[in-house]
């Protein structure tokens, strides 16, 4: 059953992505545009850390062959490529926590 874990002490700044590992996934947080999401750290396409990208509007833009997903729901640029895998995210009392 999903259960809210902290993951961090304060919000990524506007615009970058922390890397974190939870339950043995490694997965990112993001503040962009005043919103904080969570996703897998991978790639759907090739197994590359989309940490390695940027962001690009609300979607983060892998840095090998440009794909990009959405940052709220995953969904793929490709259609031949899987949606990431997204997770829910909430601030409370400034530390981030994730549901996983
Ligand atoms: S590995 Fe990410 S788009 Fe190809």
């Amino acid at each position: 059953m999903p259960s809210w874990i902290k993951v961090l002490d304060q919000a990524p700044k506007e615009g970058t992505m922390v890397e974190i590992t939870v339950a043995g996934k490694d997965l990112f947080v993001t503040l962009n545009n005043g919103h904080l999401y969570c996703a897998e750290n991978r790639c759907p396409h090739e197994d590359i850390k989309l940490t390695l990208g940027c962001l690009k509007g609300d979607r983060v833009k892998c840095s090998l062959h440009g794909y990009s997903f959405d940052l709220e729901t995953g969904d793929s640029s490709e259609v031949d490529v899987e949606n990431m895998q997204t997770y829910p995210v909430k601030q409370e009392n400034k530390q981030i926590y994730i549901e996983i």
